[in-house]
């Protein structure tokens, strides 16, 4: 059993904004099981960093005519800002070029070096002769040997998530002037990832809680043989420098110290709260969880976990890394080049962050496959489930409550077969969610609630308290305690979905302090006093959507 979890989303790079995509595939689910395992009462960290280095960010800078240092300060704050908007609430998000990260990076590269796991190595390069210099991989585009996908970069196909090695892209061309370069040798460091297929292999098949569908493509790889990989760039390169003597001022490649960037931050957490950051990293009760988007499962599922295991330092290996499929945009794929995305700020101008937050839910499935963002099927969604059966649901009996027995929560009489259906219901839900939800599977665990809101409609419908408060007041009173029962239980499973619309519902209950075991442990008593309940959620109008879906035709022309 584990007493506490590390849950890290992507680290975003330090040169764009996160929009709706990736708070679908990432942060979002991650926030989610966060704010569910806070509640549980468990010890939590939620990890988030700006990553920081590489060429597509130096070259980002360069083109605004900024230093990058302060270029990728100003993504990082802006960023930063754009999750609080969405209430993604991270307990520390920091940044990979910081001390932390640089100390351990070198940590982890002398260890790997030491245990034999990093090897010196001639490599061959792209040189444009025309230019005269070293192209990094995003210099040179070609064409996927795998998949065909033409104007890839050299180390890794956009199109079907492949990496490749030198001399694998066809028809390369350099990037800043189109000739082709020729492969010119320099001295590199090596990560012998090889070493650790058979390691990877067994930790793959034994973790239950890895996706199955992810660890089949996974093992496939092992399977047509891992190659060792470059873990060095030139001089010239923006990312910290190697901690060797005969490294000649060589950089470390990105994406191996941006994963490093997860355990820095949990260790600026710690200095700032006086905790350790060994006892969430280095120990068997911590459960670590990555959330990733499926394009980065290569990094995760291998380069990750073998090189924590080669340092031998004790570090904790993943036990789970849900991985989703991005959102497409009435079903083209989101490019913010061509204008084809909602950023999070013009989301936020027409409707609270938890519409958004609801909707994404019910479109990320724990599963690779693409999920669509429609905005009609948005509006019906909230207009449907969020408003017309849950908020409904809610309002009704708050209203009834606050109407025939001022605002007191009635005592009831004995139940009858509905009452205990109910009463029931409650129960077994709450432990199906409860499951649903430490197993990632968080849109079925939301279905499951729109349906409990659902069910509770039904029971008024079939219970009629307005009328019954009339000619059987017992049995009104009966239906409107049970009911008011499930509303607290909807309110606090719905806190890690939306939590400002599902804390104001609690504030009209007059609930102050609550948490998961508030669900079964504690009943609204009888005569506790509510507050007098507002409408929390508004309908969705048809000429707004239409609105909107008017003005991305003409940006999009
Ligand atoms: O693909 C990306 O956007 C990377 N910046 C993700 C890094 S995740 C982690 F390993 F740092
Ligand atoms: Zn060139």
């Amino acid at each position: 059993m584990f007493k506490r979890v590390l849950i890290t989303a992507a680290l975003p790079y330090a040169n764009g904004i996160p929009h709706l995509g990736h708070m679908k595939s990432t942060y979002l689910p991650a926030d989610v099981l966060a704010r569910f395992y806070r509640l549980k009462g468990v010890e939590t960290l939620y990890i988030c960093a700006t990553d920081e280095h590489g060429t597509p960010i130096q070259l980002a800078a360069e083109k605004a005519g900024k230093n990058v240092e302060e270029f990728v300060k100003n993504y990082h704050e802006l960023d930063k800002k754009i999750f609080k908007s969405l209430d993604i609430e991270f307990d520390v998000f920091y940044r990979t070029h910081s001390p932390e990260n640089e100390e351990l990076t070198h940590l982890f590269l002398k260890s790997l070096r030491e245990n034999g796991y990093i090897y010196k190595d001639y490599v061959k390069l792209h040189y444009c002769p025309n230019c005269q210099r070293y192209l990094p991989d995003r210099y040179v585009k070609g064409t996927c040997p795998r998949c065909g996908a033409q104007d890839q970069y050299s180390d890794y196909c956009e199109k079907c998530g492949t990496t490749f090695e030198f001399g694998e892209i066809l028809d390369p061309k350099c990037a800043l002037c189109g000739s082709t370069p020729i492969p010119k040798e320099s001295s590199h460091f090596i990560f012998k990832l090889s070493a650790f297929s058979d390691f990877l292999k067994n930790w793959l098949k034994n973790n239950k809680e890895m996706q199955s569908q992810v660890v089949n493509y996974v093992l496939r790889w092992i399977e047509e043989g891992l190659k060792d990989w470059d873990i060095t760039r030139e001089k010239d390169y923006w990312g910290f420098e190697l901690p060797y003597e005969d490294s000649k001022g060589k950089k470390v490649y990105v994406w191996f110290d941006a994963p490093i960037g997860y355990i820095a931050s949990t260790m600026k957490w710690c200095k700032d709260h006086g905790d350790n950051w060994e006892r969430w990293w280095k120990n068997p009760e911590t459960k670590i969880i990555h959330h990733i988007g499926k394009d980065i499962i290569y990094h995760h599922y291998l380069f990750w976990p073998a090189m924590l295991k080669g340092t031998n330092l004790g570090f904790n290996l993943p036990s789970a890394i849900p991985t989703r499929g991005f959102l497409t945009l009435e079903k083209k794929k989101f490019s913010k080049s061509r204008g084809w995305y909602i950023a999070v700020e013009d989301f936020l101008k027409h409707f609270p962050a938890d519409y958004a937050r609801f909707y994404l839910i019910l479109a990320s499935p724990l599963s690779l496959d693409d999920t669509d963002w429609s905005w009609k099927e948005f509006k019906d969604r909230i207009n449907n489930d969020l408003v017309g059966i849950i908020g409904n649901f809610i309002h009704r009996v708050l209203t009834f409550i606050y109407r025939y027995f001022q605002g007191k929560v009635p005592e009831p009489s004995e139940y009858k077969e509905e009452d205990k259906r109910i009463i029931e219901l409650i129960k077994r839900d709450i432990e199906k969610i409860e499951k649903l939800m430490g197993t990632y599977r968080l849109k079925l665990a939301l279905e499951n609630i729109i349906n409990l809101a659902r069910e509770g409609n039904k029971y008024l419908n079939l219970k009629e308290p307005w009328k019954t408060v009339k000619s059987n007041v017992n049995d009104a009173k009966t239906t409107l305690f049970v009911a008011a029962q499930l509303v607290k239980t909807i309110a606090i499973l719905l806190v890690p979905f939306i939590p400002s619309s599902a804390k104001k519902v609690l504030e009209y209950l007059n609930i102050e302090k609550f948490s998961w075991s508030y669900l079964t442990e504690v009943e609204i008593p009888p005569g506790h006093l509510i507050k007098k309940p507002e409408p929390i959620f508004q309908k969705i109008a048809d000429e707004k959507i239409e609105e909107i879906l008017e003005s991305m035709k003409t940006e999009n022309k």
